[in-house]
């Protein structure tokens, strides 16, 4: 099996931007979430005439790897546009935290800037199935 570089998650998260489905923020986001088996399953942002229904890159790239039953996840990559890289917003951190555990989030943008974190550093004290 071929070893997934960062920067081929990077780059799968920028080619999913480019799907991104923004027509009112005009805000694009592609995420690419790795799996343990080598799998990539990326995101892109949809958003909503409905606005409170839109749907961030990153979970729509949780969702579908799950969906398609993905259970064991090794990273995550997300690329916007911005010169400040762009992190995962609060409900995005809280079902990454569910599902991905504390996996390293590789934060980019087109211009090649790029910055990583764990996601017990983006989501230090996790609501989760502890107290459930
Ligand atoms: N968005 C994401 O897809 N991921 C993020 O990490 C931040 C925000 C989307 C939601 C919405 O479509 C647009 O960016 C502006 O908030």
């Amino acid at each position: 099996m071929t070893q997934v570089t960062d920067a081929d998650l990077i780059a799968a998260a920028q080619k999913a931007r480019e799907q991104a489905f923004a027509p009112y923020s005009h805000f694009k986001v592609g995420a690419a979430l790795l799996t343990a088996s080598g799998e990539v399953f990326t995101g892109c942002n949809i958003e909503s005439a409905s606005y409170g229904l839109t749907v961030c890159a990153e979970r729509v790239a949780v969702f579908k790897a799950v969906s398609q039953g993905a259970r064991q996840f090794v990273k995550i990559a997300i690329v916007a546009d911005t010169d400040q890289l762009t992190p995962p917003c609060g409900a995005c951190r809280q079902v990454l935290w569910e599902l991905c555990g504390d996996v390293p989030v590789l934060l980019a943008n087109p211009q090649g800037a790029v910055a990583s974190y764990q996601m017990r550093e983006l989501y230090p004290h996790p609501f989760d199935k502890r107290y459930v």
